[in-house]
């Protein structure tokens, strides 16, 4: 039986790989004899090249391929492996001899080698989404370049969502082996390129430092989890990395700070005269605006008052994804806002992790009463009750009524009763889709507060990759967020 070559160029062209792979299956070419040649390299056994081989003959049939082996094929070939090629062959021609289920396998190793790389590179492509920091190009008007140095072939898989991103602007992002630069209207992909080609730092670059220190919480500081979401290898990309080692080194004293801190005290009360409630049947039609302004008096439950003040819904009007939050925290209910504090900055590094704009989102909560016991001088979160859950329901509604969000994403167990109905079950029903009356969709996952409440290390971490995996359900879904 006579070996043959064949080299995919580019490396990660799912078109040339799959015009390889058919040409190969047509003339019947084993796996074992077929080498597929890295760039640059020769065939160590002379084999000649498969495209020497005339195009078979066609029966006028093409070959059947699950499409969901072309998607894992079509993400594998990022991959900067070398045998990524010969392993998707060796797949295919599985699945084309009879072996049709193989995906389903999942202790199959070629099976198990595919997922991993092919997580491999969506990793990669969140970090490329979340880390590439573009600078202004000096006497140009917007015009800006960053550099990125990729572990895998993901320029062009990423680059689409930086053109809807940043539409507006002209880019090129640079890296080792590829560049791509957006002048408006299309993407156009090149050779590679050297730091020196793209600027060094620009003046927005201090806001954003002032900015990162200022959010920087120190309490929550864990150098583990830090590093497995923004790896260090990244920090050269980021303008806020200079500021890291001495945020970390002094984050132990300023805990001690925050700790001999006396809690703070409202800022602000509710007025005392009694606002009227419009409830859901008034509601319905109601702006956004009216539905906050209502509910800064709602009095339907006692919650209001010990709290600062209601804290409603936030987001844009027509997002298409709203998140639902249990009910505001400390940090929440003196500023106003949702998701400003500890919970909310652990939400925050996950969707930036998945490459979601929190700005595009609707973020609520089915309680809109911070309750709370106080200890001593501070004031300690204290779960809501049914009737604390159903007085606030009627705001919950009407917010799902005005934004009309496709998607909704219950965060933690008391969001998802609010929402689905008080059989729910988040031990059973985490993380599955389920379909509202009104036809909207929407899961459940687990609450960033119980992440934070796991013991430091491997228990939060594992419950934050449980908090992620969940999330990534919205990559599955259109108008996610997401901006790709
Ligand atoms: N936890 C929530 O459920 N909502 C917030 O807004 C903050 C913390």
């Amino acid at each position: 039986m006579s070996r043959w070559s064949v080299r995919v160029d580019p490396a990660w062209s799912v078109q040339a790989w799959r015009d390889a792979a058919r040409l190969g299956l047509q003339h019947g070419v084993a796996p074992e004899h077929l080498d597929w040649l890295q760039e640059g390299h020769a065939s160590l056994l002379d084999a000649p090249p498969l495209a020497s081989l005339p195009p078979a003959e066609s029966d006028g049939k093409t070959i059947p391929v699950p499409k969901s082996f072309v998607e894992l094929a079509s993400t594998c070939l990022c991959h900067s492996d070398p045998q990524r090629h010969a392993l998707l062959y060796r797949m295919l021609w599985r699945i084309v001899h009879g072996e049709r289920d193989l995906l389903t396998n999942p202790a199959d190793p070629d099976v198990l080698r595919a997922m991993a790389l092919g997580q491999a590179v969506r990793r990669d492509s969140h970090k490329m989404k979340a880390f590439v920091r573009f600078r202004e190009v000096p006497g140009e008007d917007n015009a800006f370049i960053a550099w990125f140095e990729p572990e895998h072939h993901i320029v062009d898989r990423v680059a689409p969502f930086f053109a809807r991103r940043f539409a507006g602007m002209r880019w090129a992002i640079l890296t080792p082996t590829r560049s791509v630069r957006w002048d408006g209207q299309e993407l156009a992909f090149g050779p590679g390129s050297k730091q020196a080609d793209a600027p060094v730092e620009d003046a927005r670059e201090e806001l954003w430092r002032t900015y990162y220190a200022n959010i920087f919480n120190p309490a929550r500081l864990n150098t583990r989890m830090m590093q497995q979401e923004m790896p260090t290898r990244y920090w050269k990309h980021l303008p806020e990395a200079s500021l890291l080692p001495t945020l970390v080194r002094d984050a132990g004293d300023r805990v001690q700070e925050m700790h001999d801190r006396e809690a703070q005290a409202p800022q602000r009360r509710i007025p005392e005269q009694h606002i009227p409630l419009r409830g859901p049947a008034t509601a319905n039609g109601d702006s956004l605006d009216e539905l906050r302004t209502a509910a800064a008096g709602c009095r339907r439950c006692p919650l209001w008052e010990p709290a600062t003040q209601t804290v409603f819904g936030e987001g844009p009007r027509d997002a298409q994804v709203m998140f639902v939050g249990e009910q505001p925290g400390d940090s929440e209910d003196l500023s106003g806002h949702p998701f400003v504090g500890p919970a909310g900055q652990l939400l925050n590094r996950a969707l930036q992790a998945l490459g979601i704009d929190r700005s595009t989102l609707y973020l609520t909560n089915a309680v809109k009463h911070f309750r709370y016991e106080r200890r001593g001088k501070k004031r300690i979160h204290s779960k809501p009750q049914v009737t604390h859950i159903n007085a606030c329901r009627p705001w919950l509604l009407a917010e799902i009524e005005q934004v009309s969000p496709k998607v909704i994403v219950c965060l933690g167990a008391s969001a998802a009763r609010a929402v689905f109905g008080p059989g729910f079950n988040l031990g059973r029903d985490r993380g599955r889709w389920h379909t509202l009356e009104d036809g909207t969709r929407g899961f459940a996952t687990v609450h960033p507060s119980w992440v934070l409440r796991q013991p430091v290390g491997a228990a939060q971490e594992e419950a934050y990759r449980l908090l992620l995996g969940d999330l990534e359900r919205l990559s599955t879904h259109a108008g996610n967020g997401r901006t790709e």
